[in-house]
């Protein structure tokens, strides 16, 4: 039975649905995905009830007295419930999406790198799956899918599962909804292997899959620590530049932000990271978004030791120790409640959730035990775990207690349900180079950059600017901490490249911080206004809500 989820209507006990057969067309021109849906039920009881939001419903076959529609919810959508005559197996929803899904975006041509078609592609995590199908969107509610998608010439349809043939998907494996993905635009393919490749627009196709090309060594260390990649195909596809995240660890096909590919590798931690999700994720589910630690501690864990296997250990140790600055600075400004692994989202957006804790704190916690327990060990019970819970969502509760079967009397508490970092956290240090060079990596950038005065005047950052050139960097990461730091120096000469940054870049990792450190003066927040206005259009629903809050 599945455990109980506050942000899903739906009610799996009584009436599950197993499978979801898509059938779906796709109109740029009025912004809808039209056609129907088609839920194989186990059990079926008297009622169904499903999750939407934004939907048209048009018909439903295979109830016994039609439907009903309930009032939506600003978080959770409307529930969907259908009568079940007896001896229901399926039934059939005929509906369309509105054009402000916000699982979907729609994209003019202009926002993409060809300029020539639109593109639409779809982020169901956490809760926006509802929002484009009618199901039961909890991930508690393993699903296996196919789809047939009608996408208009010469576009080419991309999902999440096996590519029968063009416009054809199938999934076997059984997957929470939110890992139910689509995209649509003008993509060409390149491969790096048999089983692994690269879809992205064809003037990004080259430097793309240059910039992943380890991907297949990836999946090997991944294959050699925790067993078989169990998906079939690994590919990657690069989004445009509005992709809300950095990645998303949609199976088979992870989606990317373009914002990684920095010509030099220096950011692919982010494909160990998705990568690694096709174990802690994927395969072992988070039963609900307060066990969301469950999904990201383990996975940035995981991303780690990809990282270790293919980079060494002292690149490896240098991405920890700017992660756990990350969180540390984090903290200092999050409620106690937001601090433990286990968040209570309760009448909460879990989208809310999603501050470093799960992800660093998380990782540290199983850092810990890798050093307590020794690595051998802790890795054959990490192993071991994949194997026991695999195609299963499980709760903390679950976790601990098939930890305690092998390591009996381990006390997580702490970590578990208080704040801030217990005093046993593993120290992650590492020796930064404190003298910039050309040659320097990404990160050992940010960390110089980082610790800096926060109160550098527009001169010295004027000098900086002169050495290194920071206003004209092509690197994002790089880009979005000058950027910060040019506002809070109130450096002029970088307010150009801020608002062509804010415009062209819709992930919400760098916009968010920028608006925040403009709306901390009255002045800068006339000035965040006036740079939204323009950039608003083309940002994805997800950053759109964030930024919408900042600058109200
Ligand atoms: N699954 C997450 C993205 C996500 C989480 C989307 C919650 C919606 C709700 C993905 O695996 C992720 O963590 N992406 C990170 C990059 C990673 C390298 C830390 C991101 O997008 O910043
Ligand atoms: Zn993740």
């Amino acid at each position: 039975m599945p455990a109980h989820d506050v942000h899903s209507y739906s009610n799996p006990a009584e009436s599950r649905v197993r499978h979801v057969e898509l059938d779906l067309a796709v109109s740029f021109s009025d912004k809808k995905l039209r056609g129907a849906v088609t839920l194989s039920l186990e059990p079926a009881g008297k009622t169904l009830v499903l999750d939407t939001r934004d939907l048209t419903i048009q018909r439903v076959n295979g109830s016994s007295s039609g439907f009903r529609l309930g009032e939506r919810d600003k978080n959770l959508g409307a529930p969907l419930t259908i009568d079940l005559p007896a001896g229901a197996r399926s039934v059939l929803v005929e509906y369309e999406t509105a054009p402000t899904a916000s699982g979907l975006q729609w994209l003019d041509p202009a926002q993409t790198a060809g300029k020539q078609h639109p593109f639409l592609f779809s982020q169901s995590q956490a809760i926006h799956a509802r929002s484009w199908i009618p199901l039961q969107d909890s991930p508690g509610v393993r699903v296996t899918y196919s789809a047939r998608i009608h996408a208009p010439l010469p576009l080419k349809a991309l999902m999440s599962a096996r590519r029968v043939r063009d416009g054809h998907f199938h999934l076997a494996q059984p997957i929470p909804p939110y890992l139910i993905a689509l995209a649509v635009g003008d993509l060409e393919f390149q491969a790096v292997s048999q089983r692994c490749g690269i879809w992205a627009e064809p003037s990004m196709l080259k430097s793309a899959a240059h910039e992943f090309e380890d991907v297949e060594k990836m999946v090997q260390a991944a294959e050699g620590l925790y067993g078989p990649y169990r998906w079939g195909r690994y590919d990657l596809l690069v989004l445009p530049p509005s992709f809300p995240f950095g990645g998303m660890e949609n199976p088979c096909l992870t989606f990317a932000t373009p914002t990684v590919i920095a010509g030099d590798k220096s950011l692919v931690s982010l494909v160990a990271h998705e990568l690694a999700h096709s174990w802690s994720g994927n395969l072992v589910t988070n039963a609900t978004w307060s066990d969301f630690w469950l999904n990201e501690g383990f996975t940035t864990y995981i991303e780690r030791r990809i990282q270790e296997a293919l980079y060494g250990r002292k690149r490896s140790e240098m991405e920890f120790a700017i992660e756990t600055g990350e969180l540390t600075l984090e903290m200092k400004g999050l409620p106690a409640e937001d601090q433990k692994l286990a968040v209570n989202l309760d009448g909460r957006d879990p989208d809310d959730g999603m501050t470093q804790v799960p992800y660093v704190k998380g990782a540290l916690m199983l850092r810990l035990l890798e050093e307590k327990y020794g690595r051998a060990k802790f890795d054959t019970w990490v192993k071991s775990y994949f194997d026991h819970f695999a195609f299963q969502s499980i709760t903390t509760e679950q976790f601990l207690t098939y930890l305690h079967a092998t390591f009996p009397g381990e006390q997580l508490g702490a970590w578990i349900s208080q704040p801030g970092l217990p005093p046993d956290a593993p120290k992650v240090t590492y020796d930064f180079e404190s003298t910039p060079k050309k040659s320097w990596a990404t990160q050992e950038w940010l960390h110089w950059l980082r610790q800096m005065p926060v109160d550098l005047s527009a001169a010295k950052m004027a000098a900086l600017d002169a050495e290194w050139g920071f206003t004209q960097s092509g690197n994002s990461e790089i880009s979005a901490q000058w950027l910060l730091m040019a506002i809070r120096a109130r450096y002029e000469p970088a307010f150009g490249k801020l608002e062509q940054f804010l415009i062209g870049v819709g992930r919400r990792k760098f916009v968010k911080p920028l608006y925040e450190e403009l709306a901390r003066t009255p002045g800068g927040k006339t000035r965040a206004q006036a740079i939204y206005r323009k950039a608003r259009p083309g940002y994805h629903p997800i950053t759109q809500a964030t930024v919408d809050t900042i600058l109200k």
